[in-house]
């Protein structure tokens, strides 16, 4: 039997959530979030520590610190936790050396950068069952939004990071490089929607459409027959037309360059400069009329 408990940050509408044993005290965090206020170049972790908190409170051993994917809209408190809970790994896809690879060469990184997912403690690879002491966590391939995208099945718990959002929001967007429209649709249709009706889904992100409270859990019979861009009878088609044209005028996420350089490297700092400051990368492009 395990628990979950979530942690919503406001500024990136962004999920994190704690899924433990109150038996065994065994614990893992999903998509962990730290404060970056991109004017001033500070990062904080005001957020991080009410579910540092959490973990303390409740005397947790924490085991793994999951990535559901590399996130382009807020920076992984991943190396933080790892601060307070040492032994706890750090644990991605197998695929994000496609992400590295691809970033690597967008950012144009130094040679040295590795992009075999080497910074990571852990990759997971797709279908791979593992544990958290008592807690047995299923890792499957959801990709799509990026291609190292993994949804987490835990219990009747799925974890679905930005492949699948509540069913009055949709799903993720698939136009960051080496994503696919194509893919996701496999993803979900093929792949989540085959899962049991009942399954609770937990999802990676609430941008509380038309204003409404927050929401983060559905289920997959609700997805299955609600989800207003990917539902059971959706045709792949109708879903590639519909994700491509809303992706075409999506604006790009505020925080995207800062997130893909630090979380693909498992979010440690940058190397500081000779002056000793710390900086991320910002490709610039000039449109003239
Ligand atoms: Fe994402």
């Amino acid at each position: 039997m395990i628990n979950v408990k979530s942690f919503y940050d406001e500024n990136t509408n962004t999920l994190t959530y704690v899924v433990y044993s109150l038996g065994s005290k065994d614990a893992i965090v999903i998509d962990s979030v730290l404060d970056f206020d991109q004017a001033s170049g500070k990062i904080t972790d005001f957020s991080l520590q009410k579910v540092i908190q959490f973990l303390q409170t409740n005397d947790l051993k924490l085991h793994y610190i999951l990535e559901t994917h590399v996130h382009a809209d807020h920076l992984t408190g991943a190396q933080v936790l790892k601060k307070y809970y040492p032994q706890a790994k750090i644990a991605i896809s197998k695929k994000i050396n496609i992400v590295q690879q691809t970033f690597k060469d967008i950012f144009h990184l130094d040679e040295k950068f590795p992009t075999d997912g080497s910074q990571f403690d852990k990759l997971i690879s797709d279908n791979e069952n593992f544990f958290a002491g008592v807690i047995s966590i299923k890792a499957l391939p959801t990709p799509g939004h990026t291609p190292a995208c993994l949804s987490f099945f835990i219990d009747d718990c799925l974890f679905t990071g930005d492949a699948l959002f509540m069913p009055d929001f949709g799903t993720g967007r698939c136009d960051f490089p080496a994503g696919s429209a194509t893919e996701l649709y496999h993803s979900v249709h093929f792949g989540l929607y085959q899962l049991p009706d009942k399954t609770r889904v937990f999802v990676g992100h609430d941008y509380q459409p038309g204003g409404r409270e927050l929401k983060f859990e559905t289920t997959i019979g609700e997805s299955k027959k609600n989800n207003k861009q990917l539902k059971q009878e959706t045709s792949k088609d109708e879903f590639i037309n519909f994700r491509t044209q809303r992706d075409s005028v999506l604006a790009t996420p505020k925080l995207l360059y800062p997130s893909i350089q630090f979380n693909m490297n498992a979010g440690i700092m940058p190397k500081p400069e000779v002056n000793g400051k710390i900086f991320f990368k910002l490709p610039i492009s000039m449109k003239l009329t």
